[in-house]
């Protein structure tokens, strides 16, 4: 039941402390949150999922072990929290397969089995496992299997989601085969900043190890390349709609990290969008790649169920203004997407229908500096 779950959107809740722009996580930060993504559209659009991530712990386990909620930050404990499930939303938590969570608070190295029961005792619907403070490669390995083992023997259904590669690399290959056998979906790179240079950095990531990953992922286990920051302050609209665009043709589970209590009208639209969403959640669970990259344009496809393409063309080019890219449909689907013909419609930044095309026909694609034209193109 790969739809139900894997791949729908989850709210995170990054730890942002430090920032005093940003909100400290706090029962009442989520419980608010859960409020919104329930009223304003966001959980119809498909974003069930709301995430804790780190420094949700008290610094210390109970008597019997057990880890325990910060008193002052979640004072009536995460079972209370996850009564998100009476507004229709889940409940995502973090914890990491070292001694201790990158920030730094108590980890689940042999706690695996009874932090397994105590997420599923408290409604748990996904566990974000990281990968600080591992002592050897083999323990991280040996972790991940076992938490994943042991969240299935809770009989509770808990996404699992795992940064194993990210922190195998650069030291040994991942073998993915087996990560998707234990994973639903990975983390392969950096972390994400509210930036245009870390999407760029991301996305540069993804194409140079495409012939490695796109296979790989399908119903069941995907890449993620971490999370939406749409929303915030880094992106420009343009560098929005790439990284909603790009993350749909990378076939990427959507979590978002942003406030959604303060969120402009064009980020909610953007985030919203049904025809990208759906792009982004098609049946065929297809991952996308790059076709060529050409005067600073990439062309990426990601084949879509119904004879379609979804069809991405970025200009990376950060000066001057917007450019034309020319190319022949022929280039799409190894030269079978417009076999002999086939519908345009544009989905982003605007949504449009271009018309009908023959298989010898090009397309002129008119992108702002860092902005994506996101298409749709289906052979009838
Ligand atoms: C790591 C993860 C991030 C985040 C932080 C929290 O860096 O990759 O996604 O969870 O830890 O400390």
């Amino acid at each position: 039941p790969w739809r139900t779950c894997q791949k729908r959107g989850c709210h995170v809740l990054r730890s942002l402390s430090w920032s005093r722009r940003l909100p400290v996580p706090s029962e009442q930060l989520f419980m608010e949150m859960a409020e919104v993504m329930a009223t304003e559209g966001w959980r119809d659009a498909g974003y069930e999922f709301v995430c804790i991530d780190d420094c949700w712990m008290a610094p210390t386990r109970d008597r019997q072990g057990r880890l325990q909620a910060d008193p002052k930050r979640v004072p009536s404990g995460i079972r209370r929290v996850a009564q998100v499930h009476s507004k229709g939303l889940k409940l995502g938590i973090y914890s990491d397969v070292g001694n201790k969570t990158c920030a730094g608070f108590p980890g689940s190295y042999n706690h695996y089995d009874l932090d397994a029961q105590t997420f599923s005792s408290w409604g748990v619907d996904l566990l974000k496992f990281d990968g600080c403070n591992s002592d050897t490669l083999e323990l991280l390995a040996e972790g991940y299997r076992h938490m994943s083992l042991a969240l299935n023997k809770t009989g509770r259904s808990i996404v699992y989601s795992c940064e194993w590669p990210l922190y195998l690399r650069p030291m040994q290959q991942p073998n993915y085969t087996e990560i998707k056998q234990y994973c639903n979906h990975w983390r392969n790179f950096h972390d994400v900043y509210d930036s245009w240079s870390s999407i760029k950095t991301i996305l540069g990531w993804t194409a140079l190890h495409q012939d490695t990953i796109v296979k790989i992922a399908g119903p069941g286990g995907w890449n993620d390349p971490d999370m939406l920051v749409i929303g915030n302050f880094g992106l420009s609209w343009d560098q929005a709609v790439t990284q909603m665009a790009m993350w749909a043709v990378m076939a990427a589970p959507l979590f978002m990290s942003n406030d959604l209590r303060h969120i402009s009208p064009d980020a909610k639209w953007l985030l919203q969008n049904k025809e990208v969403i759906a792009i982004n959640q098609d049946p065929l669970g297809k991952q996308g790649y790059q076709i060529t990259k050409d005067m600073n344009f990439e062309l990426w496809e990601r084949p879509l169920s119904g004879q379609a393409y979804a069809v991405a063309v970025l200009n990376q080019q950060e000066i001057g203004g917007p450019r034309n890219f020319t190319f022949s449909l022929t280039l799409l689907g190894n030269g079978l997407a417009c076999n002999p013909a086939c519908s345009v419609r544009q989905v982003l930044p605007a949504s449009r229908d271009w018309g009908f095309y023959s298989w010898v026909s090009s397309l002129s694609v008119e992108v702002n500096p860092t902005g994506t034209v996101l298409l749709k193109v289906v052979a009838p």
